[in-house]
Formats: structure tokens, C-alpha cells, sequence
């Protein structure tokens, strides 16, 4: 059981957290949500009332806060500021404010140092979210991009998040578009890595094939 980070990226509902959860159950591994992490200093800044435009309170915000993440795959959790922050971080309000927040460099920069401290600390670990495999951990032993058609992406969101298909969709595409285009460190494919296109694949198949990558 040897030092191994693996790197999963993707847009939104490409499967990301399920397959990247059991994937490191299976490796025996960490299993670090960067997207809570995002999603945690997002319910600070609505929490604390501050602006989504002012960069300098949000950065604030996000250097003042007391984030625990538990990395256990079994039981993956986020406290911020003692607060018990797992269902509150995938409601509407958050999932609507991510994308602002994630774009202000500073936040970025705070928390990508923390991701590799936890990645440091782990050893063994899978880790998800848009930039891991490029930014965070550019020297990963598997970078995975997954994908999926727009449409499987919708509708695999709105069956976890009991909205609408056409809603989910509307959401994703504002959301992808945000991610992509944003100046610090967009939602991008490392150039080396293995490209998963799971929309006619069941998450088990998804997960088998990059066990047998990991342990090639
Ligand atoms: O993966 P999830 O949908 O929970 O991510 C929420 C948001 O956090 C994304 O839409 C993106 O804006 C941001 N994010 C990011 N970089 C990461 C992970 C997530 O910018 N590594």
C-alpha cells in the first residue's frame, strides 16, 4: 500500500464523486471533495452576508474560515466554522454562488495549498474536482478526465437533486461556461490524461477500468 494520488476531473454530473469515492474505497485510499471544499467557503460568504462581487470580503471570508475535511471515503465530511456543512453545501443558494467564489485567485490559492497538504498527508488518495490534474497535483500516478453528454449530465444531477431535468440542465451549462472561461486555473483536461467518456457506461464499469489503470 505505497504512495499513490490519483487525479479525477470533470464538469459537473460527469460521475465524478460517485466513481471517485468508490474508487478509492477499493484502492484502499483517501478520498478528497475538492468541489466542498469551494462549496463550503461559498456558504461562509452567503452565511456572512458578503458580496458575491467583492473579491477583497470574499477572500477574507475564505482565509478566516475554520474548514475541516474528513477524507474518509466511507464517510466523507465538511465542518466549517463548527458547523456541519454536507447538506446545506449542495443546496440551490451555494450551488447557484460556486462559480463566483471559485474564481477569485485568492480563494484559489488557499485552497489549492490546502488540498496539497491533505494529499500530502494521505498518501494514498483520490482526489476530484477541475484542475487537480493540471494545478493541484500535476505529478498524480493517473490523471482520469471523465465526461459525459450534456444531456446524461442533467439528468444524473436532477436525480440527486430531485430539480428538474430542464432546470439542472440550465444550472450545468451556466455553470460549465463559468468554469471554463474563468482566468485562474479554468476546468481543463491535463495533457496527459486518460480521457473516460462514461455517458453509455454504468458507474461499476467506470470503476473497474481505472482500477486496472491504477494498478497496471
Ligand atoms: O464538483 P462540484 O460541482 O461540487 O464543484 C462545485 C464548484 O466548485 C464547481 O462548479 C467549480 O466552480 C468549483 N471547483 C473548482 N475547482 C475544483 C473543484 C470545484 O473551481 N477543483
Amino acid at each position: 500500500n505505497g504512495r499513490c494520488v490519483v487525479a479525477v476531473d470533470g464538469p459537473s454530473g460527469s460521475g465524478k464523486s460517485t466513481v471517485s469515492r468508490r474508487l478509492a474505497s477499493a484502492l484502499g485510499a483517501q478520498y478528497l471533495d475538492t468541489g466542498a471544499m469551494y462549496r463550503a467557503v461559498t456558504w461562509a460568504v452567503l452565511r456572512y452576508g458578503v458580496d458575491l462581487g467583492d473579491v477583497e470580503g470574499v477572500a477574507k471570508v475564505a482565509g478566516g474560515l475554520d474548514l475541516v475535511i474528513g477524507t474518509d471515503p466511507a464517510a466523507p465530511h465538511v465542518r466549517a466554522d463548527d458547523v456541519d456543512v454536507d447538506a446545506d453545501i449542495r443546496g440551490p443558494e451555494v450551488t447557484a454562488a460556486v462559480s463566483a467564489v471559485a474564481a477569485v485567485p485568492a480563494v484559489r490559492q488557499l485552497l489549492v495549498a490546502r488540498q496539497r497538504e491533505l494529499i500530502e498527508a494521505a498518501g494514498r488518495i483520490v482526489v476530484e474536482g477541475r484542475d487537480i490534474g493540471a494545478v493541484v497535483a500535476p505529478d498524480a500516478d493517473l490523471k482520469v478526465y471523465l465526461t459525459a453528454s450534456h444531456d446524461a449530465r442533467a439528468q444524473r444531477r436532477s436525480l440527486e437533486t430531485a430539480a428538474s431535468v430542464d432546470d439542472t440542465a440550465a444550472d450545468l451549462l451556466r455553470r460549465d461556461t463559468l468554469d471554463s472561461t474563468r482566468a485562474v486555473d479554468p476546468l481543463q483536461q491535463a495533457p496527459d490524461a486518460v480521457v473516460l467518456d462514461t455517458t453509455a457506461m454504468g458507474i461499476d464499469d467506470v470503476v473497474a477500468r481505472l482500477r486496472a489503470m491504477v494498478t497496471a
